[in-house]
């Protein structure tokens, strides 16, 4: 433990270890997970928990104020029992609904199936949720329903007051994601209005007097409301005190030149000089994670750890099995959001993955970044939920104290706002700039993202939503170039096909890519791979699939995610509802791809990118900012390079690299978006 000091204090006692091997589990991503209840009831469970000694006060305090903003940190049971208590108490009697939103889909997956499982009842009846493309809640049973706050946004576009809600609890409000952060204000507004409804903030972390004294009123609003006997229209804050346990902090002396080294020799020195106990890793994504697991795998071959090194993502909430020590590494992902029992011990690298957004360039990228000081806490505290633990951190105290930013800068100041602005455009914010934000975005973001709504015909020149295509643009829950593409395949007589790429495109991939597999995949995709490009390549996936009886044998045969094209049924389906509610006829343009390739063209126009003249290393510009950007190596077209293309996204890493190809002819961008382009006039390239 030579590389770590205490501040203050000596340096650590170590302390001699029992025997024991190394488990290694990784997540990146969560599968759901509710392990059973081991010993107690549930009932005795619930009442273990932290916010069970302030259920009276919390009931109280939603009974009296019009906003509760209730501070707790992560596990003490503010998302699976505060709904529970309110229903209880009666808020969802007489048919009305208790709400809870999260960020994140899997947390709303997990919490939802938790709470259902705790109230024995089957989920989709009296405890639903609601993600987008899949609701779990029945209209008649449903009392309590978890969803994204991105769905709640969404549902107020056909009930602006969001009327059948009593009590709305807006949960990881820490988070400060885009659409917490227009849902808080959104609110505010509808508060105003119902002054019946409740609000609850929660937040793992301070940020919660920031959120006060946005829906603390003005003094005079105050005056009025005491007279009309409502609710106290001041927010009220409670905070939870947890049963943590005390984590002692260890920073590095110097500065660690590469943080996945230095997490992977801590982890075994602690293995080597500390208690039992479980070690939690920070990492930043799966590429790191994927790395660590390898180095730690060759380590305890090596060494004297004669560890039983396995990856699998379900061991990651299972009991440690006696003897041995559980290493789990995450992303960010941990910090809050889940649960995991039995961690003593935490490694901070300092970093995560975070978005940026650069209007200038309209690129947004997402980048290994240092975390807040707010962050580093709350992964520290991770450590302590089963007895005194110790959290290393990977940088320096002095860098702690003095450069690690107090919090995180929220997601709406570094997000593209495209969809943001038609969600509040649609909603009847005119005047996006003077909403009333709890952080303002900046007006670069905002003028990009009214520049692309326009040239889409989303907005008028009056910056108002244009009647039929703003409107419907608005009513199809996906970013607006792609909605905008599905409207264009009515006139093009392509819907199907329009649709079916859509829905392959709102999966994350739908390959299986492994390491060591990725030549094996190419082989592959090579069956599939259309001329055209990625999307087409989508089209013959998808027309493979349905020939093959959607068997799962046949998925696996090609390297495709089975689960990830089932979804994308879904998904489609879902869509093609959305579309026939929108008068759009369902119709496929029975191989005639062309229409396909100028329907894309009308909604991503403005991704339109030109091969260098004589270039011999496959760089294109984008028309619209003359970016350099390259087709991604995993695209159909990667070294194809035709002269034209449109991509349906950008990834950075080294270069700027284009995600999804298609290639199109030039004429059509004019066709497309004469308004868009009449500056900007395509040449032809000489070669
Ligand atoms: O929201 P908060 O972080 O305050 O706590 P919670 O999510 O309500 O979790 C309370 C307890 O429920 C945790 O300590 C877990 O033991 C358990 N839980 C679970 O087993 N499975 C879930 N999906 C969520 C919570
Ligand atoms: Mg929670």
């Amino acid at each position: 433990m030579s590389q770590f000091w205490k501040p203050g204090t000596e340096r650590p006692r170590l302390i001699d270890d029992e025997e024991g091997g190394v488990l290694f589990y990784s997540t990146s991503a969560l599968s759901s997970s509710s392990s059973g209840y081991g010993f107690a009831s549930v009932e005795k469970q619930r009442q273990r928990l932290p916010v069970y000694k302030y259920r009276t006060a919390i009931l109280y305090l939603v009974e009296t104020h019009a906003t509760a903003i209730i501070v707790g940190e992560t596990g003490s049971g503010k998302t699976t029992q505060i709904p529970q208590f309110l229903k209880e108490a009666g808020w969802a009697e007489g048919g009305r609904i208790i709400a809870c939103t999260q960020p994140r889909r899997l947390a709303v997956q997990s919490v939802a199936s938790r709470v259902a499982e705790e109230m024995g009842v089957k989920l989709g009846e009296e405890v639903g949720y609601t993600i987008r493309f899949e609701d779990v809640t029945n209209t008649d049973l449903t009392r309590i329903k978890f969803l994204t706050d991105g769905v709640l946004l969404r549902e107020m576009m056909d009930d602006p007051l969001l009327s059948k809600y009593s009590v709305i609890m807006v949960d990881e409000a820490h988070e400060r994601s885009l659409s917490t952060d227009i849902l808080l204000g959104l609110l505010k507004k509808i508060q105003r209005r119902r002054p019946e409804l409740r609000l609850i903030i929660s937040s793992a972390t301070i940020e919660a007097k920031k959120i006060s004294s946005f829906f603390s009123p003005s003094k005079r609003r105050q005056a009025l409301q005491t007279e009309d006997h409502g609710p106290n229209a001041e927010p009220a804050i409670l905070s939870v005190e947890g049963r943590g346990f005390n984590v002692e902090i260890f920073y590095v002396e110097d500065p660690v030149p590469d943080y996945l080294q230095a997490a992977v020799s801590t982890v075994l020195s602690i293995h080597d000089q500390e208690a039992m106990g479980d070690i939690l890793m920070f990492l930043t994504g799966q590429d790191d994670i994927d790395a660590a697991v390898q180095l730690l795998s060759e380590e305890s071959r090596n060494g004297r750890n004669q560890g039983l090194p396995r990856a699998d993502q379900d061991l990651v909430f299972s009991p440690t099995p006696r003897g041995k020590r559980k290493v789990v590494i995450s992303t960010n992902i941990a910090e809050t959001s889940l649960t995991l029992e039995g961690i003593v011990y935490v490694v901070d690298s300092g970093f995560s993955k975070q978005r940026f957004y650069n209007p200038i360039t309209d690129i947004e990228s997402l980048i290994v970044a240092p975390i807040s000081k707010a962050s580093a806490r709350q992964r520290a505290g991770r450590a302590g939920r089963v007895r005194p633990g110790k959290c290393y951190r990977l940088y320096t105290e002095q860098y702690f104290l003095k450069e690690m930013s107090a919090e995180g800068i929220p997601e709406i100041q570094r997000s593209n706002l495209v969809s943001s602005v038609i969600q509040l455009k649609a909603l009847g914010i005119d005047n996006i700039l003077g909403f009333d934000w709890l952080a303002s975005p900046s007006s670069e973001a905002m003028i990009r993202a009214l520049e692309v709504l326009y040239s889409l015909g989303v907005l008028d020149s009056d910056a108002k939503l244009t009647s039929p295509d703003g409107f419907q643009v608005a009513e199809i829950p996906l970013d607006p170039m792609i909605s905008k593409t599905i409207l264009a395949s009515n006139q093009y007589g392509c819907s199907e096909e329009v649709i079916t790429i859509a829905a392959l495109l709102s999966m994350q991939s739908i390959w299986i890519s492994a390491r060591g597999t990725e030549k094996e995949l190419d082989e592959v995709k090579l069956r599939f791979a259309a001329a055209e490009g990625d999307h087409v390549t989508f089209l013959n996936v998808y027309k493979g699939f349905i020939q093959s009886n959607k068997s799962s044998k046949w998925c696996h045969k090609n390297f495709i995610n089975y689960n990830a094209m089932k979804r994308a049924l879904e998904v489609r389906e879902q869509l093609r509802r959305i579309a026939q509610r929108l008068g759009i006829v369902l119709k496929s343009c029975e191989g005639d791809i062309q229409v396909v390739r100028k329907a894309i063209t009308a909604g991503f126009f403005a991704n339109a990118c030109r091969l260098e003249p004589y270039s011999y290393n496959g760089t294109y510009k984008t028309v619209r900012t003359s970016q350099e950007v390259y087709i991604h190596p995993s695209s159909v077209l990667f070294r194809v390079n035709p002269k034209w293309v449109i991509y349906n996204s950008l990834v950075s890493t080294d270069r700027q690299y284009m995600r999804n190809v298609i290639s199109i002819d030039p004429s059509w961008l004019r066709e497309a978006a004469p308004h868009f382009y009449q500056h900007q006039q395509p040449k032809p390239i000489a070669h």
